[in-house]
């Protein structure tokens, strides 16, 4: 099977929609991998943060991308041989993540990788331009979305289970500053890809938004 034949699922969608948590689960439901787009990006900043590159060095954070020594396995996400799982979820990291994105030599650099991922039996990839850029012939496209009160108190319950600190008045500041920058670059904006089905969660749970995509899946290769 060539690279092109195998199915692929694209989720894409602003900040805090549940893309992660819908791809990891509609992954493990057929049986497929999961690419979680935005872990590259993130693991990038964490990268450049402690490499001090700084967070305008395109030319500086492409090459250190093109060679970043990262290894996924078993669920957890080595960055030069360290765990790094948790700290690339700091919102601080996530904030450079969303700037450093925007450089168009950086984006580049990761396609190779993103790509790579795509083998059999087949790949859910999730993050803001996997149904536009980097597989646009994708077997099926989502765009999920939901209002940023819902977003921000779903952030604001993760990062609080996760041991972080948090404050939601911050958060949806933060959230809606985020949804400008990605919407608004000039390389790779999000939006939802030609012949994206759109899902909005704010009033569906993880399991509802998770049949939905399934749904949208089986009525796709049905036709
Ligand atoms: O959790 P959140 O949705 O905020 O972020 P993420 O999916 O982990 O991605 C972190 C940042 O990387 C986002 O704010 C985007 O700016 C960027 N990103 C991107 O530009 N393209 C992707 N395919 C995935 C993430």
């Amino acid at each position: 099977m060539s690279a092109s034949q195998v199915p692929l699922i694209t989720i894409d969608g602003p900040t805090a929609s549940g893309k992660g948590t819908v791809a990891q689960r509609v992954a493990r439901a057929l049986g497929w991998a999961w690419l979680d787009s935005g872990a590259l990006y993130r693991l990038c900043a964490l990268a450049a943060l402690r490499g001090s590159v700084a967070l305008d060095d395109e030319a500086g954070l492409a090459a250190l991308a093109a060679a970043l020594p990262v290894r996924f396995a078993d669920g957890r996400i080595e960055l030069d041989g360290q765990d790094v799982t948790d700290a690339i979820r700091d919102e601080a990291v996530g904030n450079a993540a969303s700037r450093i994105a925007a450089l168009p030599a950086l984006r580049a650099a990761l396609l190779g990788l993103q790509r790579n991922w795509r083998r059999p039996p087949g790949l859910v990839a999730d993050g803001r331009d996997m149904g536009t850029v980097v597989f646009p012939d994708a077997t099926l496209k989502v765009f999920l979305t939901a209002s940023v009160e819902s977003r921000a108190e779903r952030r604001y319950k993760q990062l609080i289970e996760k041991g972080f600190s948090a404050n939601l008045t911050d958060l949806l500041e933060d959230l809606e500053q985020r949804d400008e920058r990605d919407s608004n670059r000039a390389v790779a904006p999000l939006r939802p890809a030609e012949g994206a089905v759109v899902i909005d969660s704010t009033h569906l749970d993880i399991d509802q938004t998770v049949a939905r995509v399934l749904g949208a899946y089986r009525h796709r290769v049905r036709r």
